[in-house]
């Protein structure tokens, strides 16, 4: 490689470094940090009024629902390594197919949670800090530990609906761009 052509790629490295990169989704009212994060931003869809707590590492296909709550430190992946190649280090196996993560929207995420690839966290669920969720997590559950489990509901059935009715008519008092009506 000529001296030229290395200072070249060097100059498109810097400035491919500092494009502004954004997620997916409508993602209005989003409360993150960027620089204590790690995030792949083109690979996550957020939804409206979500919040993400400092040195949350967020990869590959996530897709967040709106109000959702990210304690700090927070570790998210869509992927694997494969490890089952017989005779090559895993290193040299490569990755396995993404599978998608899902937090619906209204869940809760304690610190240090860690969610592995393929998990749906059920709409208004609440994941305990530092658990490890490798399963699909049901709605409006109270879930904690490793591996993640159920302890209890965040409602009782009467609750629940009351609290969707309420949060529906809050949506109906809203206008289009989310700001009460009204104003
Ligand atoms: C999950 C959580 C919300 C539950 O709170 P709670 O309703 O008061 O829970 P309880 O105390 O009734 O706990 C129920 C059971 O789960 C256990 N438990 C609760 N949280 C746990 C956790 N994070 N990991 C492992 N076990 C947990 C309790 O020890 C209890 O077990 P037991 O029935 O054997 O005694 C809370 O424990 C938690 O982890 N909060 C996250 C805090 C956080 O991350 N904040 C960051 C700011 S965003």
């Amino acid at each position: 490689m000529s001296i030229f052509s290395s200072f070249h790629s060097k100059i498109v490295r810097f400035f491919n470094d500092r494009k502004a990169r954004t997620f997916c989704g409508t993602h209005r009212d989003l409360v993150y940090y960027p620089k204590d994060s790690v995030f792949t931003y083109e690979t996550i869809t957020i939804g409206d009024r979500v919040f993400i707590n400092k040195r949350a590492y967020l990869s590959g296909e996530i897709s967040i629902g709106d109000d959702v709550l990210i304690g700090p430190d927070v570790f998210i992946t869509s992927g694997d390594h494969g490890f089952t190649e017989i005779g090559k280090p895993i290193n040299r196996q490569g990755r396995m197919k993404p599978r998608k993560v899902t937090i619906c929207d209204d869940a809760w995420i304690g610190a240090k949670a860690c969610i592995l690839a393929g998990v749906t966290i059920g709409k208004g669920a609440v994941i305990g800090a530092g658990s490890v969720v490798t399963k699909d997590v049901p709605p409006y559950s109270v879930c904690v530990g490793n591996p993640c489990r159920k302890v209890k509901d965040r409602y009782s059935e009467a609750e629940r609906i009351e609290h969707e009715k309420l949060l529906q008519t809050k949506r109906e008092l809203c206008n289009s761009d989310g700001t009460t009506v009204g104003k």
